[in-house]
């Protein structure tokens, strides 16, 4: 099967595409760099030993997509494509709106054209807003604190009204919850440009010594620490999550939206402390204010993805910690 990422050369996207190359897939990848290197095509083609197309380019320029899907018979296309920082999206909406749904679009304007109605959607644990109680089912109330999160609930919607439009689509919504870790090769992983501002980044910074300290945004939330407390999921297990969606909705139509969670949440402090044992680095932190906009809890009921998908996690906290730390090193 020939399956198109968009976005394939970021963080999820580069693991995706080595779990899709590993399981057999014809891929073909677009990306602009905008948050990516393309030496990461190189070290993906060093992991896998095997070959794929890349365009390079921006999805929003539908003359691209019409060359790409002129030159692959593409049967199904993951949407990675966009921006993704929160901060960044309140201080600049309309560029967040621009690209995230422009893209979007364009792809699936080019995708109906094309008789190619198979598609996988890189959404967000954001789109649950402040949750009513915990663990996160996908039936619950939906709403946003930010653009960016608007961006994802946006984009659902219309999913939902293009499948109403035409029941021959198959549609997989995907809701991460807070991805972190790396290949266990070394060779990708997450590598943001700017000062980080999620969690794992950050303590990566700080064990590397390039920052003296890690700022603990608050330890009064109803937490069994005080802490914030998420729910860390390794990016390859997350990414063997797109390859059982894929296997999915080549075989089945209709929409749905899946958890792709551990289930546990764990704090921060926990996440600190479990990094310091696994690598041995200490780090320094210190205790400051709430961060505006972050909910005490949030972690996901994935028994939906289980049962549908048959996808569930295998790695734990001390892998996550591990392959983060060692990707550190490599880079
Ligand atoms: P990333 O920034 O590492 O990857 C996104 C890739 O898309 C980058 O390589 C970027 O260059 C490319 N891109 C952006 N706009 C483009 C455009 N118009 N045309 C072509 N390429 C474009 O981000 P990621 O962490 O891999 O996230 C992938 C997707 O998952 C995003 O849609 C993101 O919103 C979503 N998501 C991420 C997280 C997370 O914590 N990382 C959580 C929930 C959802
Ligand atoms: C953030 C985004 C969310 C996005 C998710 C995954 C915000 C408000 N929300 O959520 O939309 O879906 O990333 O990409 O940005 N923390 C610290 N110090 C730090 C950084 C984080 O204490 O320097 C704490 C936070 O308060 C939180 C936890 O660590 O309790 C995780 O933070 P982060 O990694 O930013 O993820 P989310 O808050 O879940």
């Amino acid at each position: 099967m020939k399956v198109l990422l968009t976005g394939g050369i970021g963080y999820i996207g580069s693991h995706t595409l080595v779990e899709l190359l590993d399981s057999g897939y014809n891929v073909i990848v677009i990306d602009n760099f905008y948050n990516s290197k393309p030496d990461v095509i190189d070290k993906v083609k060093e992991i896998t030993n095997k070959d794929f197309k890349f365009y390079e380019g921006n999805i929003c320029d539908k003359k691209i997509l019409e060359k790409i899907f002129n030159e692959n018979n593409i049967e199904a296309v993951i949407h990675f494509a966009g921006y993704k920082a929160v901060g960044e999206s309140v201080k600049e909406p309309l560029k967040y709106y621009r690209n995230n749904l422009d893209s979007t679009l364009t792809l699936l304007e080019v995708m109906k054209k094309h008789n190619c109605k198979k598609l996988v959607f890189s959404s967000s644990a954001t789109v649950y807003g402040k949750p009513e109680s915990l663990p996160i089912k996908e039936n619950f109330h939906l709403s946003t604190t930010n653009p960016y999160g608007t961006t994802k609930l946006i984009i659902e919607g219309i999913l939902q009204d293009l499948y109403k439009s035409d029941p021959t689509w198959a549609i997989a919504i995907l809701r991460y919850f807070n991805p972190i870790g790396a290949h266990s090769s070394g060779l990708i992983g997450e590598n943001p440009n700017d000062v980080p501002n999620n969690l794992m980044p950050y303590i990566l910074k700080v064990a590397s010594g390039e920052y003296p300290c890690l700022s603990i945004f608050g330890d009064d939330y109803e937490t069994h620490d005080g802490t914030g407390v998420r729910d860390y999921i390794h990016v390859v297990d997350l990414a063997k999550g797109h390859v059982k969606a894929i296997e999915f909705i080549e075989n089945n139509i209709g929409i749905d939206a899946y958890n792709l969670g551990t289930g546990i949440g764990y704090s921060v402090l926990d996440l600190v402390k479990t990094f310091e044992q696994v690598t041995g680095v200490p780090v320094n932190y210190k205790i400051v204010e709430r961060r505006p906009g972050d909910i005490d809890a949030c972690y996901a009921d994935a028994s939906y993805a289980l049962e549908k998908l048959n996808w569930h996690v295998e790695k734990t906290l001390e892998d996550m910690c591990r392959d983060s730390y060692n990707y550190l090193k490599h880079n």
